[in-house]
């Protein structure tokens, strides 16, 4: 919320939209599980996200569902996924980083 906002609509040159967000809705589950976890800088009209997942030791249940509140809010209507799923792409990701 401080830096996508409440309304999900994010901050422009900041911060940006999940509201409609391609990524968001899309069905790229390890990617979103990346951003999550070890933050996003792909683009350089925005600011940097910080390793979130990483800095808050969040578990696969808390990052599914901040993953399904974001694909079922402000409007966004995507199919949610599962803790089994998420699980599977941390220890993967754990696996085959030393992260
Ligand atoms: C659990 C909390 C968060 C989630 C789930 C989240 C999720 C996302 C997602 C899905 C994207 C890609 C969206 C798109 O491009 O369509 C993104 C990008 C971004 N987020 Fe977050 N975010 C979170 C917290 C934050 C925080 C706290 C900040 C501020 C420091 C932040 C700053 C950014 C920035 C600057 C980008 C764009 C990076 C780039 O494209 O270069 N996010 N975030």
């Amino acid at each position: 919320m401080s830096c996508h906002q409440a309304n999900g609509e994010g901050l422009k040159g900041a911060f940006p939209p999940l509201k409609g967000s391609p990524i968001v809705l899309g069905d790229d589950l390890e990617l979103l599980v990346n951003i999550i976890m070890f933050g996003y800088d792909a683009r350089p009209e925005y600011a940097v996200m910080n390793a979130v997942g990483l800095d808050n030791n969040l578990t696969p249940e808390e990052v599914t569902a901040i993953i399904n509140h974001e694909k079922t809010s402000w409007g966004n209507n995507a199919k949610t996924v599962s803790p089994e799923e998420v699980k599977k792409i941390m220890d993967f990701i754990k696996l085959t980083s030393n992260k």
